[in-house]
């Protein structure tokens, strides 16, 4: 076979694995390679073939690897060296050539066929490139992400990882995400990050602008629009905000209420945290739910994450009870309940033998997670 020359450029120089980084590859050069090799009539004679292809593209040391050569026509793909390799050594490793050529048509359609499933940007033809998104429904973070401008400020913020999640998950570029709970703008950080719009609205004016500022300083490089609103989520005028902004609807939803009152945010009776008993607390829950919720477009996802709580010796488990009054309402479909490791507070980090010490004696278990629920509005078809 006439040895073709593709070239791959290292397209990020950063300190990631050699797996994790990004091929530019001549895209028509690696697709005239990918042809001859299904043009091969023996089994053997290709795996040679790919052999040779595999140990070209082989050289961690070098910027340019092997013998892809670009010719700058800008006929290029971006394409990850670990997901590459894998494809090719998959083929490689196939016992008929029937399978090697379906593995061949397979690479060839990545190449050149985009295929999602529109509520986001997800190229189905290259899942096993999208390492970093989560598809379990167990999420451990080590620790928080606090590059950019997450500072990790707030008392009772989540981790950024939670909307990064889920905005990769459920949305595309462009699309608009709405916060009701804000707090310091972790989730319009993150717009600011993967190139959504976002809207958040808060009770406590001062976070609200400390939260302004935050998200000020993440570069906004693909220009999109994170506005505050400050006021409360049951009330605010929704309709009036989406009509000033030409917004038909949001694609995503993301709801962190306070867990009741074990943090208490503000003085405002209108503030969650200041119900005065699980019951107000969900009728609170509930008013916000109702006035946001219609502005979510049909089809697309509701992101709730809460946390349970322990009161007067006993478990009270507010995540349920939070994804019962979404279900009641009849036009959500649950689609995962997510449970995340939590972080222990400072405060129960220097108590954390007292803490032990009063599980045992108590009959019950030290909070270590929360909950991200997960609703589709009914309303178009199944996806
Ligand atoms: C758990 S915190 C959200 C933290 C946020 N995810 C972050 O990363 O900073 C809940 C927030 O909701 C706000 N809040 C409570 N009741 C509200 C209401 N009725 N309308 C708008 N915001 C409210 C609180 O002031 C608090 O900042």
């Amino acid at each position: 076979m006439k040895r073709e020359k593709i070239q791959a450029t290292l397209f990020d120089s950063s300190e990631q694995t050699l797996k994790s980084r990004t091929l530019l590859i001549n895209k028509s050069k690696l697709l005239e390679v990918l042809d001859n090799l299904l043009a091969l009539e023996s089994l053997q004679e290709l795996k040679i073939a790919l052999r040779d292809l595999r140990s070209h593209l082989v050289s961690p040391d070098r910027d340019t690897i092997g013998v892809l050569n670009i010719d700058s026509n800008g006929d290029t793909v971006e394409m990850k060296y670990g997901y590459l390799m894998g494809e090719l050594s998959q083929i490689e490793q196939t016992l008929t050539l029937e399978r090697a050529r379906y593995y061949l048509e397979r690479l060839k359609k990545a190449l050149t066929e985009i295929k999602t499933n529109r509520i986001n940007d997800i190229n189905l033809n290259r899942w096993k490139e999208y390492d970093e998104i989560i598809t379990d429904s167990l999420w451990v973070f080590d620790k928080r992400d606090t590059s950019g401008a997450h500072l990790a400020w707030y008392w009772g913020n989540f981790v950024p990882q939670i909307p990064r999640q889920l905005m990769l998950r459920y949305t595309k570029k462009g699309d608009w995400v709405l916060d009701p709970f804000l707090g310091s703008g972790t989730t319009l950080i993150e717009c600011r990050k993967l190139g959504r719009n976002g809207i958040g609205v808060e009770i406590n004016p001062e976070v609200a602008k400390r939260a302004e500022q935050l998200v000020a300083r993440e570069p906004n490089k693909f220009r999109v629009k994170t506005d505050i609103v400050i006021g409360d989520s049951a009330q605010v005028d929704f309709r009036g905000l989406f009509r000033e902004r030409h917004i038909a609807k949001a694609q995503l939803v993301i709801m962190h209420p306070p867990y009741h009152d074990i943090i208490a945010f503000s003085d405002d009776p209108r503030d969650l945290s200041r119900a005065s008993s699980v019951d107000e607390f969900l009728k609170m829950f509930g008013r916000v739910l109702d006035n946001v919720t219609p502005f979510l477009e049909d089809g697309r996802y509701l992101g709730v994450v809460i946390g349970d709580k322990y009161s007067k010796g006993e478990w009270i488990p507010l995540g349920f009870y939070v994804m019962n009054e979404v279900l009641t309402r009849g036009n959500f479909v649950l689609k995962s309940i997510v449970v995340k490791n939590f972080e222990e507070t400072r405060a129960k980090r220097n108590q954390k033998e007292l803490w032990r010490y009063r599980a045992l004696v108590g009959g019950f278990y030290v909070f270590k997670h929360e909950y991200i629920l997960l609703f589709r509005k009914k309303g178009r078809k199944k996806r």
